[in-house]
């Protein structure tokens, strides 16, 4: 499938994996993000917030937590030209429940209309929450292909999960 670009957004640091406080010196989402990459030869671009988000897990939830309350819009530093694209797969971890809010602010800055966003979000044990359903409502004009599900804590040896998903989709 042709003009595919790889959007993520990521966040390295104190995080939660498998009951245990962990330092990830390379965040989950972006270590699937540059495996799916590869395997089809696509961009990879990242999202990056501005006001960069606390080190610690408790602090960060924190300000997630209140984000998602004020329904706010984080802007970015770094950010995804999509225009030549058809086809988006779309990057995230879980933040309680949803995508980060960064996300929200990229995917209201672009035109989707007519492009096919393929979403994948890393979590440990959420699955994709309401993420998609979000998604759906940011993007109303977009197609929404099938979701996938990624344990953050097992990325590692999420290769041929990630295959299938991306052969199943045509990729
Ligand atoms: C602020 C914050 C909120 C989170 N909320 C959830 C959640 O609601 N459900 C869940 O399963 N995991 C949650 N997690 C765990 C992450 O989704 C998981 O570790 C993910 O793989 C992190 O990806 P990243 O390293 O690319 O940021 C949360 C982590 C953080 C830092």
């Amino acid at each position: 499938m042709e003009k595919t670009i790889v959007v993520y957004f990521s966040h390295s640091g104190m995080n939660y994996a498998k009951g245990k406080i962990v330092r990830l010196e390379k965040g989950n989402t972006k270590a699937a993000a540059e495996k799916i990459a590869k395997m089809i030869g696509a961009p990879l671009a990242e999202l990056k917030e501005a006001e960069e988000y606390p080190d610690g897990y408790r602090e960060c939830v924190g300000r997630s937590r209140k984000e998602l309350q004020e329904n706010a819009r984080p802007a970015l530093k770094g950010t995804a030209d999509v225009s030549g694209y058809e086809n988006i797969i779309l990057g995230y971890p879980n933040w309680c429940g949803t995508m980060p809010m960064p996300v929200w602010t990229f995917l209201e800055s672009a035109d989707f209309s007519g492009k096919k966003i393929y979403p994948f979000c890393t979590n440990e044990g959420s699955g994709t929450g309401r993420s998609v359903q979000d998604l759906q409502k940011l993007c109303p004009h977009a197609q929404i292909g099938e979701a996938l599900s990624v344990c953050g804590s097992d990325v590692e040896s999420s290769d041929a999960l990630l295959k299938s998903w991306l052969q199943r989709n045509g990729f």
